[in-house]
């Protein structure tokens, strides 16, 4: 791709890890909102059932953190939080009507292991109570197997998960020291052995960028990876927030990379896991072939919610529990408290602590289906999502910001593969992908929200 079109579009747009972006949630949203939102969730499609658990607690916080992470407190806390958990999942549970069927079950955090696998099997135990579940649904947990030991992981494998995320991040040892962050507590081997022979899924998290690595280093940490074969691998480019996480200050000290450095490491990673079988989804993610992302990015039927990537089978309307949770209903979002304290005390009493939010109109739903359709497979088949909504083609082209004239300009500057009813992004222009759905979304005519550049 040519310096000028690069320049040309390189302008800020939204990442659209949701429609609309979570900067245009409000706080006049309530509590209230959000309970009738859920009461009507009930006749809105899809039918699905996902819940997302929020574990907000870490043993010890790692210097790069970027996600809502708190260093354990006092056990009693710790207990507080999950029993309020379970009075926040009962706040819910009687609203949504029995014959739903969960879809997908996330823990995340933070570090969902850091509580007793005994904890985590009661909380499932109370959710899957509650409902029937579709034929294989997704029941996931990040795991930091920094703290986790032979038995800890045996009875995660009997608490009913399908899916574990572990957290890599790096195999070299000398990395995780600067970053403040324990190696795996029994070796990697031993995990892989327990959970393949228990018929597991298991997706491996990496991160570049950090201090002390290099293009060499992070290929060797792919290739003991790739020996183990995980289903999926995630490589995330490292996100340098300090004005957020003032930790990450200890990593500046220490040297990070240069941005060509980094986008070295990541090539490379991404050139040897394509060698080795894996597919790309995204930027980002890497999966076998016989793993479900892949099969629905080849039939176009990739989703996106914000505990990452699912199929269409596995996509249910998400009711978050837990600080800083979001719900993803048909027709609206809302978001908790990040506070501790306030989660626990005001859930205690009874209360949801919804504290920003955002009621979707009709039009807003299906330019969401458009865009998250495009962000996922790159590609946009308006007749194919048209039919799938119900609705004709011009009906879902009106919803959005469409404009044909814009679309031949992408097409004649590279950026996308044009047909009638049809669009592709073309190799080159994936970056891109952000700025084609930027036009089509009618929010944008008349904002002055801040986003990043696409490059
Ligand atoms: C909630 S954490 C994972 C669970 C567990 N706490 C752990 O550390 O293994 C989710 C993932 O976010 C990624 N992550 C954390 N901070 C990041 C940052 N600043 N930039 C990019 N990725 C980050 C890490 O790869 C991490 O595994
Ligand atoms: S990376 Fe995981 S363990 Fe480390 S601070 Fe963040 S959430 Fe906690």
């Amino acid at each position: 791709m040519i310096q000028e079109i690069i320049e040309k579009y390189n302008k800020p747009v939204p990442r659209y890890t949701s429609y609309p972006p979570a900067n245009f949630f409000n706080s006049d949203y309530t509590s209230e909102d959000y309970l009738q939102a859920v009461d009507a969730s009930n006749e809105e499609q899809p039918e699905t059932i996902s819940f997302y658990i929020h574990i907000p607690f870490c043993r010890r916080l790692c210097f790069y953190c970027g996600c809502n992470s708190y260093a354990m407190g006092k056990p009693e806390m710790v207990e507080a939080y999950l029993q309020a958990l379970e009075k926040e999942m009962d706040l819910i549970i009687p609203r949504l009507k029995k014959n739903r069927k969960i879809a997908q079950i996330h823990y995340g955090g933070g570090t969902p292991t850091c509580i007793p696998a005994a904890r985590i099997k009661q909380l499932n135990d109370h959710l899957l109570s509650a409902f029937d579940t579709i034929e294989k649904p997704e029941i996931a947990i990040e795991c930091h197997p920094g703290y986790m030991d032979e038995n800890y992981w045996k009875e995660l494998i009997d608490a009913g998960f399908s899916r574990f995320s572990i957290g890599i991040q790096d195999f070299n040892e000398d990395v995780l020291r600067i970053a403040n962050r324990k190696p795996p507590m029994i070796p990697i081997e031993n995990i892989f052995s327990m959970l393949k022979a228990a018929g597991k899924s298991i997706n491996m998290d990496f991160i570049y960028g950090l201090p002390h690595q290099t293009a060499e280093s992070f290929l060797q940490s792919m290739k003991k990876a790739v020996e183990l074969r995980p289903d999926r691998l995630v490589t995330f480019s490292y996100a340098h927030i300090p004005f957020i996480n003032k930790l990450q200050l200890k990593l500046e000290e220490a040297g990070l990379p240069t941005n060509r450095e980094k986008e070295e490491m990541y090539l490379q990673a991404k050139q040897y896991l394509i060698s080795q079988g894996y597919h790309t989804i995204g930027m980002d993610h890497f999966v076998l072939d016989t793993d479900e992302l892949y099969s629905a990015l080849s039939e176009k039927k990739l989703h996106r919610n914000f505990q990452g990537y699912c199929t269409r089978r596995t996509t249910g309307q998400v009711y978050a529990f837990g600080v800083s949770g979001i719900s993803q209903l048909n027709a609206a979002y809302a978001q908790n408290t990040k506070n501790i304290e306030e989660y626990i005390s005001e859930t205690n009493a009874g209360r949801l602590t919804i504290r920003k939010g955002y009621a979707l109109s009709k039009e807003q739903q299906l330019t969401r289906e458009v865009i998250t359709s495009l962000m996922c497979n790159c590609t946009l088949n308006w007749k194919e999502l048209a039919d799938h909504l119900h609705i004709t083609v011009d009906e879902l082209k009106a919803a959005t910001a469409y404009d044909p004239q814009i679309m031949k300009q992408f097409s004649t500057d590279g950026l996308i593969h044009l047909e009638d009813d049809y669009l592709e992004m073309l190799p080159d222009a994936t970056p891109f992908v952000r700025t084609v759905a930027a036009s089509l979304d009618k929010l944008l005519l008349h904002s002055n929200k801040q986003f990043s550049n696409p490059v």
